[in-house]
């Protein structure tokens, strides 16, 4: 068990607070007041996550915010300005939409809902949400499975959640093995120019984006394995059988295609183009599929012992750092290409405890506390030294109180 002690719970539950708002009838928790001042997808999960220990029906308030803004489509925003567009340092960019981001995230949706369900049971909540699930289910696979290899792809790499991750380099035209600096404003002039012509196709995915940026990204894809589990889990619990068995049946597709596809040895690669090429860059979503248990424990104990722990790669003091350290595009200060964020950390730790690799998940958990102590919520940490960076009061610290092992 690593319960937080009393401290940081108070912490946690203060900075929940402290970015919670409400429009109307509705809350939900911004991820930094001053950096982030919206409401993001992947982070409201995240929110329900962490909610859900201390005060469920506010996570319910979260989800039930994002499900609002669900497009007729099943898409779901991953940005919704509630209030307009603030003044704050966070860049005004022209989504084309009303309101709201025309980009997806992760879809941690299901996941989020069935935790908050199995501390609060309320099956009114589980069948105002079911619907939801399932129709952004079926956008994903209708809009980002067009051949039907049952592998979702992204069209940018902001909607894996990890904006300027080494791993998309390549699918974006860029030099790879680049740090940040020397990466960072073609990297942002490539994404708004993917945004534009995105804009520009009516939000369609035509034949020229398909070819130009379409990666299948191993942890949204392992992701959606989880949480079409989660689907399957809600609609049991609703006693909606014949559903259930549909989205046991598309988890187990997707986790088929994902082996045929993806894993090489012990690893996963993201790929991209048609063809699926791997993208062989060893970033932090190496361990993602251990999330949805993807890997035999074979598999799994190669990747723990081999990379995991091996110094030169990710064993750093305050472990796991985004990017492995023997990768050129390693930056120990660059934005999704070195740091730890609190959100790759608790993947892979809940990935680590499904597989009993309690030692690994303690440190990471430890790693992850000690970063909060040193340097407070911040958005990410050198993995170093420690020292935090980007957003201030930054609400993903809040996720070690649910980096327990049981
Ligand atoms: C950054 C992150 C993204 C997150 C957002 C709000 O854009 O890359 O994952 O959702 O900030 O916290």
């Amino acid at each position: 068990m690593n319960k937080v002690g009393d401290k940081l719970l108070k912490q946690i539950i203060d900075v929940m607070h402290k970015n919670r708002r409400t429009s109307g009838r509705f809350s939900y928790t911004v991820p930094s007041p001053e950096s982030y001042p919206y409401q993001w997808f992947w982070d409201s999960c995240f929110h329900a996550i962490i909610l859900s220990h201390f005060e469920p029906a506010a996570a319910k308030n979260e989800l039930r915010a994002l499900a609002h803004w669900q497009f007729k489509s099943g898409m779901m925003p991953h940005m919704i300005y509630w209030r307009g567009v603030t003044k704050t340092s966070f860049p005004k960019i022209r989504w084309g939409k009303r309101r709201t981001s025309s980009f997806i995230q992760p879809p941690m949706l299901a996941y989020a809902v069935l935790r908050t369900h199995q501390v609060d049971p309320d099956t009114d909540f589980l069948k105002h949400m079911l619907p939801v699930i399932h129709r952004l289910h079926n956008f994903l696979f209708r809009q980002r499975d067009p051949r039907h290899h049952h592998l979702v792809g992204i069209i940018n790499p902001d909607e894996s959640g990890e904006d300027n991750s080494p791993r998309f380099d390549t699918a974006l035209h860029l030099p790879a093995k680049q740090k940040y600096v020397q990466n960072q404003d073609d990297n942002y002039r490539q994404r708004m120019l993917l945004l534009e012509q995105f804009r520009r196709a009516g939000f369609l995915i035509k034949g020229g984006m398909d070819r130009q940026h379409w990666v299948r990204d191993v942890p949204f894809n392992t992701i959606l394995v989880e949480n079409l589990r989660a689907e399957a889990q809600i609609a049991q619990t609703l006693g909606l059988d014949d559903h259930a068995a549909a989205a046991q049946a598309r988890a187990e597709r997707v986790e088929r295609a994902m082996r045929e596809i993806m894993l090489e040895g012990e690893i996963m690669w993201s790929t991209v183009g048609l063809n699926y090429r791997h993208i062989r860059i060893k970033t932090w979503a190496i361990f993602a599929p251990l999330f949805a248990g993807l890997l035999t424990p074979n598999e799994a104990a190669t990747l723990v012992s081999e990379h995991l722990r091996d110094e030169s790669e990710f064993a750093t003091p305050y472990r796991i750092p985004t990017v492995a350290l023997d990768e050129p595009s390693f930056d120990p200060a660059g934005f999704w290409r070195g740091p730890v964020w609190m959100s790759t950390n608790w993947f892979v730790h809940r990935g680590l405890v499904r597989y009993g690799f309690h030692e690994e998940a303690a440190l990471i958990a430890k790693g992850s506390r000690d970063l909060l102590a040193k340097s407070g919520f911040r958005e990410q940490y050198h993995p170093l030294t420690g020292e935090g960076m980007g957003a201030q009061d930054f609400t993903w610290g809040g996720l070690v109180i649910d980096m327990v092992d049981k």
